[in-house]
């Protein structure tokens, strides 16, 4: 078990004509342009990932989340030594890997494909990384030279059970593969290729690849996604689980809110190859540092609407106004007659009565699940402001209605038009 640093990491790579999309708008800053001197046009590099500095604690089960193309992949495969680092440093434990090849970084790798080995079973898929470690581990040779031991195995691998050679690094492995096919409930597949499996059971193969091999470092890159929502939602509290019983150190990449809120110890929010913001799910959920981590953690997503901040005490919009509590005063204060951007979470609208404080919406839409309902509704004297409101299922309400929505106040959120940033942080 380990920490891993990250610090001040760089990482870019060679735009080729077009062919890729940077995920970074390409300003002068983030794009340098080199002459290629044997043919005299132009190469550019792109940024993918920005000044990354990230600590993940032994132990630890950290989750990177952001939208597709914010390099998430990237970071996860700079740590595994599946890319060079452009600039900056990773460390494993005390040492610095930058140099140091994927094989001996003592990590394991699960990724979103599986990538199992199609031609050997569940078994040999799983004990093949254990193989491959015991046979470079000199301590583990058995009392055969290794080509005898493999020829041994190999002749007799197709006899009754009972006849098979089995050297005792073997029976070793043998033993450690049963113990995490018990532990994933996969120990009646081990016979079978993966082709004869279900998507989930063969993410759990993998799953059980990269644990036998009991590493310092977990890397799983959106090892949920080709599952179905059930299956998604069970093998997440699985992995959950397994890597609180393991204490082994985890960076997880996924793009999806949920399973970052559900799984992580700490989240580090990404967008356009930068870290946004890094905390603990409900700080981010409480407080987010900027309207995209607002508007990315939480779903449906928060509302944000302009006001213009009259006094410390009071911000207003054409349709209603806002009494401010004592909370909020000291940061509004450095705002006089400017605007503001009110952020609103879906569940903190509630239904009313006619007040200059309330918002009078008429609804376009209604989801109703169940357990909870959606509206989509737009301001009656602003049709170009829509919102999203979460309320209890009791209310009975259907598209055409109006209604007026209260906000709670002491739930509120407010952030710097121009910056983006939430007025209340540093
Ligand atoms: N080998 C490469 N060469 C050039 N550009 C690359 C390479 N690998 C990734 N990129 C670019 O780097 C950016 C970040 O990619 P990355 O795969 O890290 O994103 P991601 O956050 O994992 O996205 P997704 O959620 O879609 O998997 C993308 O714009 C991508 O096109
Ligand atoms: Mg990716």
């Amino acid at each position: 078990m380990a920490k891993v640093v990250v610090e001040s990491l760089y990482k870019s790579f060679p735009s080729r004509g077009g062919s890729l999309v940077s995920p970074i708008p390409p300003t002068q800053e983030n794009i340098t342009v080199t002459a290629s001197e044997s043919k005299g046009n132009k190469s550019s590099q792109v940024n993918v990932l920005r000044s990354i500095n990230l600590t993940i604690g032994d132990g630890e089960f950290m989750v990177l989340v952001g939208p597709s193309g914010c390099g998430k992949s990237t970071l996860l495969r700079l740590i595994a030594g599946l890319e060079d680092v452009t600039g900056g440093n990773i460390l494993i434990g005390d040492r610095v890997v930058n140099q140091i090849p994927s094989k001996a970084r003592d990590i394991a790798m699960v990724f979103q494909s599986y990538a199992l080995y199609p031609h050997l079973s569940v078994y040999d898929n799983i004990a093949f990384g254990l193989r491959r470690m015991n046979a470079s581990d000199e301590k583990n040779q058995g009392k055969f030279p290794q080509w005898l031991e493999n020829t041994l195995t190999g002749l007799t691998r197709k006899l009754p059970k009972g006849l098979r050679y089995r050297s005792e690094q073997e029976k070793k492995i043998e033993q450690q593969v049963r113990e995490v096919a018990a532990r994933l409930q996969i120990d009646a597949l081990l016979d079978r290729l993966p082709k004869e499996l279900s998507g989930g059971q063969k993410q759990r193969v993998a799953l059980g690849r990269a644990i036998a091999r009991n590493p310092q470092v977990f890397l799983m890159d959106e090892p949920l996604s080709n599952l179905d929502a059930k299956l998604r939602a069970e093998t997440r509290s699985q992995i959950v689980k397994l890597q609180r019983q393991l204490g082994i150190t985890t960076i997880y990449v996924t793009h999806d809110q949920t399973e970052a809120m559900t799984m992580g110890d700490r989240i580090a929010v990404m967008y356009q190859g930068e870290i946004q913001q890094l905390a603990r799910p409900l700080e981010l959920y409480n407080h987010p540092a900027n309207r995209f981590v607002a508007e990315f953690i939480g779903s449906p997503p928060m509302n944000f609407i302009k006001v213009e901040v009259e006094s410390a005490k009071l911000v207003t919009h054409a349709q209603f106004q806002l009494n401010l509590s004592e909370y909020w005063q000291p940061f509004v204060s450095f705002y006089p007659g400017r605007s503001l951007l009110l952020g609103v979470r879906p569940e903190h609208f509630s239904v009313s009565t006619a007040s200059p404080e309330n918002l009078e919406v008429e609804v376009d839409l209604v989801e109703a699940l169940g357990n909870e309902t959606y509206l989509f509704v737009h301001l009656v004297d602003d049709p170009d402001l829509h919102l999203q409101v979460r309320m209890s299922p009791d209310h009975t309400v259907q598209r055409g209605d109006t209604l007026w929505l209260a906000i709670a106040i002491d739930k509120v959120h407010f952030f710097d038009v121009k910056t983006e940033k939430a007025i209340n942080l540093d």
